[in-house]
């Protein structure tokens, strides 16, 4: 038995597939050349969340981080566990322009700078090698995340990218060390020059250009490195959007691209920037608590906002909750979740 899929995204463009009962909606879709952001394909990261309108579903198991039990009794769904009983209708919060018509080989990079840039913190640049069909280039959307593969170790970890798409093929990443964490191991030891395999660009989390909201933009730790991105795309267009960033760190050592922030600032003057220290252990004078802390202070004041937020599962749940409480629409909110 086979079943309509039909999914329309933010912006209002709509793509219709066949998939049948025993196939889930990211793989049908994918079978059809239409490429929606994905991760795990395993519903444990969240990449491929939806809200399901009309239809009957089946949806298979998943983590809770990716999908709450809150949400999912909401009509949320993840493409990548979800089996048609019926023609389904299915919203994307992300525009058209996320959704892929091909999906690109992986490409070989190589390490060119390794440098640790606060406690536990490593900025990571990569050099493309040159592809004989688009040279250096390497097309992204500010706030996209990629692939990065070891093979030789078999060894694959996602990473939002830090920098803005560039003709000389460089791609910058803050990667927090994660004790036992394998792929922080193989970084600790790499060497500059190794290669590293590249792959697609994917996600949702890009910003919504035709919203006039202002934007709160939430991380925690290097969950900073999508809205660099953005900042920096910003920057270079010119553009006088009002943003708010809250960046939380533990700690004082662990506070990370504070020069590039106070940089952005002197280009994009509308740009406000809180760093929020959790426990620090100096006579810190800026803000102590959480950026979903500030947050809430800043929305009482401002309650009207887009909130972008990006980091653990605990302060991103943690945010989306204030925001959903001061009456933030929840087609207002996006979250990028570490997993
Ligand atoms: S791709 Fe579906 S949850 Fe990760």
């Amino acid at each position: 038995m086979s079943y309509k899929i039909t999914l329309t995204t933010h912006d209002q463009q709509q793509f219709s597939f066949a998939c049948t009962e025993q196939q889930n909606v990211q793989d049908a879709a994918e079978a059809a050349h239409i490429y929606p952001p994905f991760g795990c394909k395993s519903g444990s990261c969240g990449a491929c969340l939806g809200t399901c309108n009309t239809g009957e579903y089946q949806l298979e198991s998943h983590t809770e981080a990716a999908l709450s039990t809150e949400a999912a009794a909401r009509g949320d769904i993840l493409l990548c566990r979800t089996l048609p009983k019926t023609d389904l209708h299915i919203t994307l919060p992300y525009d058209a322009s996320a959704i892929q018509q091909t999906l690109m080989a992986p490409r070989v990079a190589e390490i060119i700078r390794l440098e640790s840039i606060a406690e536990r913190t490593l900025q990571v640049t990569l050099q493309l090698q040159d592809d004989p069909e688009t040279g250096l280039a390497f097309e992204f959307e500010p706030g996209q995340f990629v692939e990065l593969e070891v093979p030789e170790l078999n060894l694959m970890r996602a990473y939002s990218i830090a920098n803005t798409p560039n003709w000389e093929g460089r791609l910058e990443f803050l990667i927090r060390l994660q004790p036992n964490g394998k792929f922080c191991a193989f970084l600790q030891q790499a060497t500059i020059g190794q290669q590293i395999l590249v792959h697609a660009p994917s996600g949702a989390f890009v910003a919504h250009k035709q919203s006039l909201n202002p934007r709160c933009f939430v991380a925690g730790g290097t969950g900073l490195a999508p809205f660099l991105s953005i900042l920096r795309r910003m920057a270079e267009w010119g553009e006088d959007h009002p943003t708010h960033l809250f960046l939380g760190v533990n700690k004082e050592a662990e506070i990370i691209c504070q020069d590039e922030l106070n940089t952005l600032q002197q280009s994009l003057p509308q740009l406000s920037v809180e760093i929020c220290v959790w426990k620090p252990e100096t006579n810190w004078r800026g803000f102590i608590g959480t950026p979903a802390d500030a947050l809430k202070i800043h929305l009482k004041n401002n309650p009207s906002a887009d909130i972008y937020l990006c980091g653990p599962p605990i302060l991103v749940e943690t945010a989306e909750d204030i925001a959903l409480k001061a009456n933030i629409p929840a087609d207002q909110i996006f979250c990028e979740r570490f997993m």
